[in-house]
C-alpha cells in the first residue's frame, strides 16, 4: 500500500545529523517528487538537551522532538527509518540491532562500526527482512558503495586505489605545495576542522583501513577482517622526502590499496610515492578519490569531498530516499553482503613493492657500491639514484628499487644497516609503478 508519510528518527544531531535535517527540510519538495511520499524527521537522539543548537532555530516548526532516551526512537511504531549518525561502535551497534529487531530500516554513516561488525549487522538485517544502507561511511559525499554494489557489479574488480582520508591528504598537500613541516600542517588542519583534536586514527592510517575494508569487501566479494589490513602512518614523512620525490617525478600520498591476485587479496594503507602523471597525484587538500580497474569497464575514478556536514548528508539522504522507495514498492530483499566468502589475505612480507629509501652514509668512495652489493645479494635491482646532499663528511643517498618481494628488501636492509659506512636509514616509502 502506498504510504503518504515516512518518518525518520535520527540517532545524533551533530555535524552529519544537522546536515541531514537541513537537507531533508530544504529539499522536501524534490524528495517528495522523487519518491511520491512526504519524508520527515520526527525525533532526534542527543546526549544533552541543554546544548545550544542553532539548527533548531532554523527549523523551529518542523515538529522535531529531541530526546536523550534511545527507546523513544527505537520503539516508536511510527518511525520507519532509523538514521545512525552518532558515532561510537558498541552503543551504535546495540541501537542499530534493536532498530532492526523492531522492523526498522537503518541508514548509517559509521565506518568504524560497519568495518568491524558489518557482517553481523547484515545477517541480522536479513533475518528481519530489512536492509542497512551505509553510503556515507566511505568517501562522504562521493558515491562509492552503490557504484561498487550495483553499477559495477558485472565486473571482476582487479584493483582499487584511493585517497580516502581527507586529514592526511590535507597535511601532505600543504607540506608539498608550501613546504610546511608536518606539525604546522597538522595544526592548520585542526584549526580548519579537517583534523580531529585527537588525530591518531587518521594519521596512523586506521580510518583509511576501515574504509578500505568496507570498499574491498564489496569489490572482491569477501568478508574482510579490518585487522588484516596493513597500515602505516604518515608521521615520518618529511618535507625532505617530499622534495626528493618531486625531483624523481612523484608526489607522496597516503594510499589505500586493494588488489586481487591468484594468491589472495592484498590490502594495505601506507604513504606512497605516486607518479605525478597518475590521476590520484592531483587530488589535493581535503578531497578524496577512488581509482579502480574492472575487467569490463576499465579504469574509473570517483572524486569529491570525503567529509563535511552537507556532503555527508547528501549520501545519507540518498540512502534514505532509497529506503523510502523500497518501502513504497514493498521491496524486502535484506542485505546482499551476507553472501560473501572470506578470501585469503597475502601477508605483507610476501607482497611485491617498489621502494624509495633515503639514507645517510660516510661521504667516501665505495659506499654506494657496498649498498648496491647488499641489494644485489637479495636480487633487489635499483631504478633511480640521487646522491647530492653532503655535510660534514656525510652524504645523503636516495634510491628507488625495482619491484621486489618485501621480505627480500628488508633482509637486504638489515645487512645495509650493518655496514660501517651507513650513518642512518632516514626513511622508507613504497612507490607506485609508473604506467
Ligand atoms: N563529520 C563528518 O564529516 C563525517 C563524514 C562521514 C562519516 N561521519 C560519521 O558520522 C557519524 C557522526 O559524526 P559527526 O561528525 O556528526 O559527529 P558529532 O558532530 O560528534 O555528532 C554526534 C551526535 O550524536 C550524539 N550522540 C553521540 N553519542 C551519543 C549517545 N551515546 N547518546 C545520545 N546521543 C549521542 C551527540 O549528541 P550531543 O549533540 O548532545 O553531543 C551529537 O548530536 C560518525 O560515525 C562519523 O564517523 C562523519
Amino acid at each position: 500500500m502506498q504510504r503518504q508519510v515516512i518518518n525518520i528518527g535520527l540517532l545524533g544531531l551533530g555535524t552529519v545529523g544537522s546536515g541531514v535535517l537541513q537537507l531533508i527540510t530544504n529539499n522536501r519538495s524534490e524528495i517528495t517528487a522523487k519518491t511520491g511520499v512526504k519524508t520527515q524527521v520526527t525525533k532526534a537522539l542527543v546526549r544533552s538537551l541543554d546544548k545550544k543548537r542553532p539548527i533548531l532555530n532554523r527549523y523551529k516548526n518542523t515538529g522535531l522532538e529531541l530526546t536523550t532516551d534511545p527507546a523513544e526512537i527505537l520503539n516508536d511504531p511510527d518511525i520507519d527509518i532509523v538514521v545512525e549518525v552518532m558515532g561510537s561502535v558498541k552503543t551504535a551497534k546495540d541501537y542499530i540491532s534493536q532498530a532492526l529487531k523492531n522492523g526498522k530500516y537503518v541508514v548509517t554513516a559509521n565506518k568504524d562500526l560497519m568495518a568491524q561488525h558489518g557482517y553481523e549487522l547484515f545477517t541480522l538485517a536479513k533475518k528481519h527482512q530489512r536492509s542497512i544502507y551505509y553510503e556515507a561511511s566511505v568517501g562522504g559525499g562521493i558515491p562509492l558503495i552503490r557504484p561498487l554494489k550495483n553499477c559495477l557489479a558485472a565486473n571482476k574488480i582487479q584493483s582499487l586505489m584511493g585517497i580516502i582520508n581527507g586529514t592526511t591528504n590535507y597535511i601532505l598537500t600543504q607540506m608539498t605545495l608550501y613546504e610546511k613541516d608536518f606539525a604546522t600542517a597538522l595544526a592548520e588542519a585542526q584549526a580548519k576542522g579537517f583534523a580531529e583534536q585527537e588525530p591518531s586514527s587518521d594519521l596512523e592510517g586506521k580510518d583509511a583501513a576501515y574504509k578500505l575494508a568496507i570498499l574491498a569487501s564489496l569489490a572482491f566479494n569477501s568478508r574482510i577482517d579490518v585487522n588484516q589490513v596493513y597500515t602505516e602512518s604518515i608521521n615520518e614523512i618529511s618535507v625532505r622526502d617530499i622534495m626528493y620525490a618531486k625531483q624523481l617525478g612523484f608526489v607522496i600520498k597516503l594510499l589505500a590499496i586493494g588488489e586481487e591476485t591468484a594468491d589472495g587479496l592484498s590490502l594495505r594503507v601506507h604513504p606512497t610515492l605516486v607518479p605525478t602523471n597518475h590521476p590520484l597525484a592531483s587530488v589535493q587538500n581535503e578531497f578524496n578519490a577512488l581509482f579502480l580497474e574492472g575487467d569490463a569497464v576499465g579504469e574509473v575514478m570517483f572524486y569529491g569531498r570525503g567529509a563535511g556536514s552537507m556532503p555527508t548528508a547528501s549520501a545519507v539522504v540518498a540512502d534514505i530516499i532509497e529506503v523510502v522507495r523500497s518501502i513504497n514498492h514493498e521491496v524486502r530483499n535484506g542485505s546482499i553482503e551476507t553472501t560473501y566468502t572470506a578470501k585469503p589475505i597475502i601477508p605483507m612480507k610476501k607482497q611485491t613493492s617498489k621502494f624509495y629509501l633515503r639514507l645517510k652514509a660516510a661521504d667516501q668512495s665505495g659506499v654506494f657500491g657496498s649498498v648496491a652489493t647488499e641489494f644485489g645479494n637479495e636480487d633487489v635491482s635499483l631504478d633511480l639514484i640521487i646522491q647530492n646532499q653532503r655535510e660534514l663528511g656525510v652524504a645523503e643517498i636516495v634510491l628507488v628499487t625495482h619491484d621486489v618481494c618485501e621480505e627480500k628488501f628488508y633482509r637486504a636492509l638489515e645487512n645495509i644497516k650493518k655496514l660501517t659506512s651507513i650513518r642512518n636509514i632516514s626513511n622508507i616509502i613504497r612507490v607506485l609503478e609508473r604506467s
